[in-house]
């Protein structure tokens, strides 16, 4: 089986070095990639937003299967494109991803499939933002309607930092809809996340093994909200009977409504999910693997990758058999630029990888996020520019090597966590 993979970041280093280790699979492809990717995938240049070129792309490589990485494309119809042009394609269509595109649409979604999620109220005014603050009370929890980054949400007990947030976002227009300002004020949910993703060909729903995410910048669930800095799997604080009931009361019940509306949603159904005291809420849905999570859900699972995602394309599910698990624990550790999640500093050498690939291979390795090649050296090329892997028996040895391995690279000015999984650990 001919892939490509479209995106350039962590999460696509985690695809395709399982689709890579997948016997199934006879070339691989990446547009457009990056320096680690380029080790395990022929790399292409394309506009990974232009559906036609990737299409075309995919028909040039007589690709049998394309793997849409990152929200934008999706949300851009990328994936609608490849499937006109009669090519299987992992991922939802324009519409479909609108579940994560737009949090209102969302939540309209949710409220007609009967999923419980945090009380919310869609905003387009400042009057209106006011109102809902009120209502809800602090903390105040105030969601940027459209795409961002994972940076579009503020949590905060500060009601002038809430406004302001609000206020930012009534005035933004978001593409390609070009819809301006809407923002949703929510209930704050306390308790653990989760985040369970399931692959769907709209009809069948097949739950992978949950994973938690660190979404703030610095130890301790302090400073900014990031795309995320750092996961672990499996939970052993969850409850077993966890997936089941989210395959139960949530995951099932939103591809019955999007089918229900003529828009199946195929392809990653990710839930962040909040464990309340109150019951499990959804907080957000996403169209598409998670980034940092996908590294630590694809190092456990067995079987291998390719036939799970074409029959998910292919409308197959039904017939895949049951997913196999590493008992492995599996740890990641971000490792990011100076100023990120603000605006990265980028072209920094990057040194150690080699030592960690002679000295740490198997159990721990480096999936490139912004990276690219520069001459000989790799070099930074992103805010997130390494995840750092790594496996073992039990949380606490898969995270002992994930930060052995955090501890030979250099990056200059680079930040990490230093307590992801600590907690779950034990440690
Ligand atoms: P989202 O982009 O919706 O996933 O939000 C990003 C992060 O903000 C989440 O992972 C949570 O940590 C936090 N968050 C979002 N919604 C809520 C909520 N209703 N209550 C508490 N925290 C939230
Ligand atoms: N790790 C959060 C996300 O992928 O949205």
């Amino acid at each position: 089986m001919k892939v490509l993979v479209i995106g350039s970041g962590a999460r696509e280093h985690a695809l395709c070095r399982s689709l890579s280790l997948d016997p199934d699979i006879t070339a691989l492809h990446c547009a457009p990639g990056n320096a680690g990717i380029a080790e395990v995938a022929e790399l292409h240049q394309v506009d990974a937003l232009d559906g036609k070129a990737v299409a075309a792309l995919a028909g040039d490589l007589g690709a049998d299967l394309v793997v849409v990485g990152p929200e934008a494309p999706l949300v851009a119809g990328v994936a609608d494109a490849v499937r006109e042009a009669g090519i299987p394609v992992f991922g939802p269509s324009r519409e479909a991803a609108q579940l994560e595109g737009s949090k209102a649409f969302a939540k309209e979604v949710m409220a007609a499939a009967g999923v419980p999620t945090a009380r919310s109220y869609v905003c387009t005014t400042e009057a209106e933002v006011a109102e809902a603050l009120d209502a809800f009370g602090a903390p105040y929890v105030v969601k940027d309607d459209g795409l961002a980054a994972g940076k579009g949400v503020v949590v905060t007990s500060d009601p002038d930092a809430a406004k302001a947030h609000a206020a930012a976002c009534v005035g933004v227009a978001h593409p390609p809809s070009g819809q301006r300002g809407r923002v949703v004020v929510e209930e704050f949910l306390d308790g653990p996340e989760v985040s369970l993703f399931a692959v769907t060909d709209g009809r069948t729903v097949v739950p992978l093994q949950p994973a938690q995410d660190f979404k703030r910048a610095l130890d301790g669930d302090e400073g900014p909200n990031t795309g995320g800095m750092g996961a672990y799997s499996p939970l052993p604080w969850a409850d077993p009977k966890l997936v089941d009931e989210v395959l139960r009361t949530v995951l099932r019940p939103t591809v019955d409504e999007m089918r229900r509306r003529g828009t199946p949603f195929s392809g990653l159904l990710y839930a962040g999910l909040a464990i309340t005291s109150r019951g499990v809420r959804v907080i957000e849905f996403n169209a598409r693997f998670g980034d940092p999570e996908t590294q630590v859900v694809l190092a456990r699972l067995r079987t291998p990758l390719a036939g799970v995602l074409l029959a998910a394309a292919n409308g197959t599910l039904a017939d895949l058999e049951p997913l196999r698990w590493s008992e492995d624990a599996a740890v990641t550790v971000v490792v990011a630029s100076h100023n990120y999640p603000g605006t990265p500093r980028t072209g920094d050498p990057i040194t150690g990888l080699d030592e960690v690939a002679a000295e740490d291979a198997p159990h721990a390795y480096v999936l490139h996020a912004g990276t690219r090649r520069d001459g000989d050296a790799v070099v930074s090329a992103g805010g997130r520019v390494l995840s750092v892997t790594a496996t073992g028996e039990d949380l606490s040895a898969a995270r002992e090597r994930a930060y052995r391995a955090v501890d030979r690279i250099r990056l200059d000015g680079s930040q990490h966590r230093t307590d992801i999984a600590a907690r779950a650990a034990g440690a």
